[in-house]
Parts: C-alpha cells; structure tokens; sequence
C-alpha cells in the first residue's frame, strides 16, 4: 500500500483528529518560512528582531521587522492546503487546528477551531498595561498605548516568552484526545509545538507528516508524505472520499 493510501487508510480510522501546521503550509501562499533557503530569517537574524530584549533595545527596528511582514501577509491568500483543513472542520473530521503561524491564514481559509500557540500578528498589546486591540493595517512606526500612553508590541510569542497558559491548557487537552494527528509544513525545531506530536504517539495515536523534506519528527511519523502540502492535502481529501 503506497504512503498516500496509509495515510487516508489512518485518517480513515481517527476518532479524534488533530494537526500542528508550521510556516510550510503558508509556503504556497507566499508567505516566506523561517528557516528554508528563502527563510525570513536567513535576511535578518531571528535573535536581533523576535525577543524582548530586542524590542527593548531597539523597538523601532522589531515595528519595522513586523510591520513588513503584516504588509507581505496582507497580500497572501489561504492556499489549497488551509481550504482542506477547514472544510475537515466543517465536516466534523478536523476536531482542532493548532498553529505555530502567526499569519491567520488559517482563519481566512474558514477554520475557527484554532489554537495559535505563537499568538497573531495583527493582534497588539500593550508593554505596560492590559489593554489589547486587533490592527485592521499594517503598524506605522512603535503604536501608543491608547490607555497609559506606553508603547504597543505585536501580541505574538518571541524567543525566551512562554506560550499563552489558557491555549497551552487547551492544547494538551486536545492532545489528550487525539488518536491521530498530522503535521504540516513544520521543521519541528522549535518548543513546545515540536514534542506536541511525540505526546500523542506516546500515548498510542497515528503520526502523519506532511513535508517537502524530512525532519526529526520523520523517524517517528507512521507516514511521512514528502511533498507540497499545497498539493498533497487536497489529494488525502480526494482519497478520503472515494468511499
Ligand atoms: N509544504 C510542506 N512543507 C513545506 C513546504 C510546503 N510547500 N515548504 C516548506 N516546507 C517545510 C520545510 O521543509 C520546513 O520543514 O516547512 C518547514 C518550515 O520550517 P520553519 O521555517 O522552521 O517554520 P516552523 O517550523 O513553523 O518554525 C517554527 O520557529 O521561528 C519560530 O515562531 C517561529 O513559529 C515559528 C517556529
């Protein structure tokens, strides 16, 4: 039986489906990855723009970084890969989406039972006080604080911060569940998204990955589908459906 035919034969038998997507599913959106040979970090050096201590040494710089990708993304569109996994959603057999990506293509595509474990990057909050707010355009220049007056920063997850306690709680709740989870467009270098799929393996569900290479999450997958997810996704969906 070919790997796509395994997949679907797993996808198949799930009760409880969930995936983890990475920057490889927005690939085919254009959204650049952070660590391919056009990564975005390979222009700029992750540990200079997306942790506290650069925000607070030099914030206008970290704005910049942040308010040019809002501008990228503002130009992207949900890929066939973001499509399938909302329509799994609407079918009842996506249980829950969790996303290192801060790009909300996901919730463009149509997904609403998402967990975006690296926060959003049109979401703002405020470095002194509790306020938040949503920016509806790209950020020009370091955004007040409308209530205290001090500076504004993207509400996303940086290096050295930990992820947001009330989505990590309902992340291991889903993992709990999970009999099966596939994992997309991830190099599964980065905590604690990347044990996320160990923990499900571990307690005897399906692994499937979906990547255009191998990665360390590779040796434990039961599949590994080396491809675009872009292409393969709609392909397992076709599958799924022939009955
Ligand atoms: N289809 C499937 N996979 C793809 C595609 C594609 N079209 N294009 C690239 N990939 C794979 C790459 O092979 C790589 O394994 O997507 C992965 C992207 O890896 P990264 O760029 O490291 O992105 P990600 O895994 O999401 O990074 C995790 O690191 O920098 C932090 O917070 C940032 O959320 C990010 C986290």
């Amino acid at each position: 039986m070919n790997r796509l035919s395994q997949s679907v034969e797993i996808l198949r038998k799930a009760n409880h489906l969930i995936t983890l997507t990475g920057a490889g599913i927005s690939k085919e959106s254009n959204v650049p990855t952070f660590r391919g040979k056009d990564g975005m970090w390979r222009q700029y050096n992750a540990m200079d723009l997306a942790t506290p201590q650069a925000f607070n040494k030099n914030p206008t710089l970290v704005w910049e970084w942040y308010s040019w990708r809002q501008n990228l993304i503002s130009k992207c569109q949900p890929n066939p890969a973001h499509l399938t996994l909302a329509k799994w959603e609407e079918q009842g057999f996506l249980k829950t989406l969790i996303t290192q990506n801060v790009d909300g293509l996901h919730r463009t595509a149509g997904s609403t039972k998402i967990l975006e474990v690296h926060g959003n990057i049109w979401m703002i909050k405020c470095t002194e006080c509790a306020y938040k707010s949503q920016l509806t355009s790209p950020a020009t220049g370091i955004p007040p604080c409308p209530e205290c007056g001090a500076q504004l920063r993207p509400d996303v997850v940086w290096f050295g911060e930990s992820l947001p306690q009330q989505v990590m709680g309902q992340v291991l709740k889903e993992i709990e569940l999970a009999d099966a989870i596939i994992v997309i467009g991830t190099s599964a270098l980065v905590q604690p998204s990347a044990s996320f799929p160990l923990l499900v393996k571990q307690k005897g569900g399906h692994v499937i990955e979906v990547n255009v290479e191998t990665t360390s999450l590779t040796p434990i997958a039961n599949v590994h589908l080396q491809g675009k997810a872009g292409v393969l996704l709609p392909q397992i969906d076709q599958l799924l459906r022939i009955k």
